[in-house]
């Protein structure tokens, strides 16, 4: 069997070497060998110094997360960071690429820590909704002090080698070689008798007052509302203050009792959702395939979108023509541009010469044969039928045959555009996001055409662009839009018709956990944005009334949102903040009457519940279709393009969290009482009837 942890004696170091790819995770077995490994060096005694290093990219992501449900086994984390620490040789770490959490509480209980000036060094845990369990929350505030440790632990984020530095955390950065610089500092150990220095053996003097506190969540409080797992982190903190033994007690149960969380069990979802979104349904070998080298992009369209596009290519690195038939679209896409990254320098974001570097990526050109040599194009021109099919058709003919083309149509069927080709397999919608180079998610939209390698070119290109990537099948608002729009959106609708105000239905969902409600996400983007996109939509497929009638009528008013100042809500002039608005309350109860609604008090947790289950009923239908080819890839779409919240684990996961069968009575009352767009989805009942669950489904699914 390959062994994780290989030893090599080098003259009086020993040097024990993790290699357990990809990311070096911290399993049982990497622990094993490595305690196999520490006795070896002990035994010898030619070996006067141990330098723990990892092969491969990185140091280590951490203590392997699918062993979490399982019991830890011997020997615990603890057990080795603990024959590190009372080794009677001096043990070094030496870090490149990443050290993250249990990989970094590991380095902790080493005696030295050397880090090369590219590495970083984070405690993640808390973006699983975990404490760090191996020493983490004990050893940080021994080195760094309680308040860093405590920030640090909070924000998730990993600080730069010279930050780590100038904390304490490590001891020296390597520029060059690292092997060559650490094992110099080992025989400088050896030379100058410098013997084991146990972290645990540090008191901590800092305290941490309330006041300390509440500073220290101030930075974090937009990512950890509604969350738990800082409470627990706060109280592990507050007990490195106490010998090491009694602290490390009191982390293992906050530890336990955070891995029980169904926060943490959500959080943890999401993580292998993002990860494995597309290993099902044929599209697993195009994930892995390794597609062609991806050098110069060409997009078509030079407005919003393709503006957007451009950047997220730009800041991979990437050469980017665009070209528009427009001269004066690409002077406003050049100034766009180059505000954007004018006010990310601003924000201190990027330096000045990064974002130089970045527009120089960028090209203009109004001339389409300029694109021939382009390695993949993305058309991003207006939202119609016809003049896409013409762009495209163009393309075909311009493109060698293997490369990629892709539509960032939202509506239109990227089947029939992908018909306008002679080569109807390269071409795949790339539904990217408002704004496209800073929204995470990207929906890839296959027809039954594409081929096996356009799917692997699109992943590749998620991977550039750091998205993530989940295929959806052509249909109607492909996944995401589709729950949006027959689900979560026009339930908040109907119940502004019922009764609700917009206010109302905003703050009820953003108490549930959303950024923002639908009502300010609307005006946000742009009423007239939404009506124009149901009306392509209903080309394809018609929705019976009332659907969104409320948003068309503000549309045809003007009240577009935040950009007229007027919409659900009143803006004043250069303000964002929305102002409840009378006129609007008089649009909607005048459309109710006409409707024959009759308006009702509706509190806000029926305003949850229907728009929450009225999203897992057209995500089950979205599932029974094959749009989405697991409920996981739901969540994914919902938690990192649509603003749901990342700890409830995405929409079909909060369902099987909620139970199936609770799930479907209430949506049966709600069928009863409102009719039609209630109608149970077949997959619920059926789920339901097998005692199933969608978790269940996805394995199954991923089984067969
Ligand atoms: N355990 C198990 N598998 C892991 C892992 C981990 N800690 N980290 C990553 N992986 C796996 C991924 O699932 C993926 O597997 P796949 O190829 O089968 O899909 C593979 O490694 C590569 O991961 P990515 O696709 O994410 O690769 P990237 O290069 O984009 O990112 C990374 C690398 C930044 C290390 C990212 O994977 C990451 O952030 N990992 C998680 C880090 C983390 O949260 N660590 C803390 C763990 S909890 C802990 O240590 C508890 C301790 O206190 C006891
Ligand atoms: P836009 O109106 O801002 O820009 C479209 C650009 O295409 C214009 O600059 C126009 O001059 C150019 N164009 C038109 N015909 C052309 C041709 N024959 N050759 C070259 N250029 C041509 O539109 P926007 O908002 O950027 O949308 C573009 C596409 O992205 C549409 O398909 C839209 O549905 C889709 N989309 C839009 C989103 C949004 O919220 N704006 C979100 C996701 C997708």
């Amino acid at each position: 069997m390959a062994r994780s942890v290989t030893f090599e004696e080098l003259g009086p170091v020993g040097l024990i070497c993790i290699d357990n790819p990809p990311v070096n995770a911290i399993s049982h077995s990497v622990r094993l060998e490595l305690v196999d490994a520490i006795t070896r060096a002990e035994r010898n005694s030619s070996i006067k110094v141990l330098l723990i290093m990892s092969s491969g990219e990185l140091f280590s992501a951490g203590a392997d997360i699918s062993e979490f449900d399982r019991p830890e086994g011997e020997p615990s984390f603890q057990q080795v960071e603990a024959r590190i620490e009372f080794c009677h040789l001096p043990v070094v770490a030496a870090i490149h690429g990443l050290a993250l959490g249990g990989g970094l509480e590991l380095v902790m209980a080493c005696h030295y820590r050397l880090a090369h000036k590219n590495a970083k060094l984070g405690m993640p845990e808390i973006t699983l909704g975990i404490i760090p369990g191996a020493g983490g929350t004990q050893r940080l505030p021994r080195l760094i002090g309680m308040r860093a440790a405590l920030d640090m632990i909070l924000s998730g984020t990993p600080v730069s080698a010279l930050d780590a530095k100038a904390k304490g955390l490590v001891d020296e950065v390597a520029e060059g070689d690292l092997r060559d610089a650490a094992l110099s500092f080992c025989k400088r150990l050896v030379h100058e008798r410098l013997g084991p220095r146990p972290t645990c053996d540090r008191t901590v003097i800092e305290d941490l007052d309330d006041a300390a506190i509440a500073a220290a969540l101030r930075p974090h409080a937009r990512a950890l509302k509604g969350r738990t797992t800082q409470d627990l982190v706060i109280e592990a903190i507050k007990a490195s203050k106490l010998p090491f033994s009694q602290g490390i007690a009191i982390e293992t149960a906050l530890a336990q009792k955070s891995l029980a969380t169904r926060e943490s069990l959500a959080l943890r979802h999401v993580f292998f959702a993002e990860r494995e979104s597309g290993k099902s349904s044929g599209v697993s070998s195009a994930k892995q395939a390794q597609p062609p080298w991806i050098r110069r992009v060409a997009i078509i369209g030079a407005g919003t979108m393709g503006s957007g596009i451009a950047m997220a290519f730009a800041d991979a690195g990437l050469e980017v023509l665009v070209t528009d038939n427009d001269p004066a679209a690409l002077t406003r896409s050049r100034e766009i541009i180059q505000s954007t990254y004018a006010s990310s320098v601003k924000r201190r974001r990027i330096t000045q010469n990064i974002a130089d570097d970045r527009i120089r990526h960028i090209r203009n050109s109004l001339v389409l044969a300029e694109l021939a040599d382009a390695d993949l194009a993305i058309e991003a021109v207006f939202e119609d039928m016809e003049l896409k099919k013409d762009v495209l058709s163009k393309l075909d003919s311009i493109l060698p045959a293997e490369r990629l083309l892709a539509t960032n149509t939202s509506t239109l069927s990227v089947t029939e555009l992908a018909r306008a080709t002679a080569h109807p397999e390269r071409v795949l919608g790339l539904h990217f996001f408002v704004p496209a180079h800073a929204s995470k998610l990207l929906e890839i939209v296959r027809t039954e055409y594409a081929s096996a390698e356009s799917l692997s070119t699109a992943f590749r290109v998620a991977k550039l662009l750091k998205k993530v990537a989940v295929v959806s099948r052509d249909a109607f608002g492909f996944i995401g839009n589709r729950m949006m729009l027959d689900g979560y959106f026009r339930e908040a609708e109907q119940l502004l018709l019922e009764g609700a105000t917009p206010r109302q239905v905003d703050t009820a969902l953003e108490n549930f956990g959303f950024a923002m409600g639908p009502q300010r996400v609307s005006d946000l983007g742009g009423n007239d944005v939404g009506t124009k996109a149901r009306v392509q939509l209903f080309k394809r497929e018609s929705r019976p009334d009332p659907y969104f009638v409320i948003a068309d009528r503000l549309t045809e008013m003007g009240r577009l949102g935040q950009k007229t100042g007027r919409g659900f809500y009143g803006y004043e002039s250069g303000s964002r903040d929305a102002v409840p608005d009378p006129e609007v309350i008089g649009i909607i109860e005048k459309l109710a009457a006409e409707r024959g609604i009759l308006r009702r008090e509706i509190n806000d947790q029926e305003i949850v519940e229907r728009c929450i289950l009225s999203l897992i009923n057209v995500g089950s239908i979205v599932l029974e279709k094959g749009i989405a080819a697991r409920a996981a890839d739901i969540d994914v779409v919902w938690t990192s393009g649509y603003g749901f919240p990342r700890h409830l684990g995405g929409p079909m996961f909060y369902a099987d969290t909620l139970g199936l069968s609770h799930v479907l009575q209430r949506i049966r009352h709600y069928y009863e009482k409102l009719g039609y767009y209630w109608r149970p989805a077949k997959l619920i009942e059926r789920l339901v009837a097998a005692g199933s669950s969608f978790e269940q489904w996805d394995r199954n699914s991923i089984s067969q």
